[in-house]
């Protein structure tokens, strides 16, 4: 069913968090976000969902019309989705940072709150990102906003570890390196993707970004 599988360090933490707490957190994630949606709104034909963790944007996609593809490193979360999308979707167990497509696969991708999970390599992400966009194909990623003042941080600190509370009590850690939004814009402009738009929107930065020649 889930034709590979990548294990590295970031790629093996994230699964071990995820593959903890799938249940419980595909019972908080029902619905798309609306970043998203007016994004999809803008999509035809192809769209790879990375990270695509309970396959909730995947679902709106797909009522959308388009073809749909998700990777994730957590195998309890691709199940999840699985039952929710039938055979509806390509879904693949696989690392953000090894994309298991051939270059110029698809018109459309959404990175949505996975990159913020990377300890390194998120340029390198990004850049996978590019090689299997189309050229003229759009990217939309998001991370949670380290402008928010929530966080009890030092003001240089980015990084920290913010525990899940699991239904029957027990504690899981998730890595996050919070992004400014000029940071992200930064990283997506690194990778050589053009930037077409950065926003802040409800505790996000999202960056929407094309792949030009
Ligand atoms: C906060 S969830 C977001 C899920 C989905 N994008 C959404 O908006 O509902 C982060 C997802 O990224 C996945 N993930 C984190 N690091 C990853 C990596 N290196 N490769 C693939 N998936 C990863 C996790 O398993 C999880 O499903």
């Amino acid at each position: 069913m889930f034709s590979l599988v990548y294990m590295m360090k970031d790629v093996k933490r994230a699964s071990d968090t995820f593959d903890a707490i799938a249940e419980h957190f595909d019972k908080t994630r029902n619905h798309p976000w609306e970043e998203v949606v007016e994004f999809l709104e803008e999509c035809e034909d192809t769209l790879l969902d990375m990270g695509c963790g309970n396959g909730r944007h995947l679902l709106e996609a797909l009522e959308r019309g388009l073809e749909v593809y998700g990777i994730d490193a957590s195998i309890e979360l691709l199940h999840i989705c699985k039952k929710k999308l039938d055979d509806k979707a390509e879904l693949v167990r696989a690392d953000v940072k090894s994309l298991p497509f051939e270059c110029g696969s698809f018109d459309n991708i959404i990175y949505i709150a996975t990159i913020h999970h990377l300890k390194q390599d998120r340029v390198d992400s990004l850049k996978e990102a590019r090689k299997v966009l189309k050229e003229g194909g759009k990217i939309l990623v998001s991370s949670w906003a380290r402008e928010l003042d929530r966080w009890d941080l030092e003001d240089d600190e980015q990084d920290l570890i913010v525990p899940w509370h699991r239904e029957d009590g027990e504690i899981i850690d998730r890595f996050y390196h919070l992004y400014h939004l000029d940071e992200l814009s930064e990283d997506v402009r690194k990778s050589g993707l053009k930037v077409i738009e950065a926003f802040h929107s409800k505790g996000n930065n999202y960056v929407k970004a094309e792949k030009v020649r």
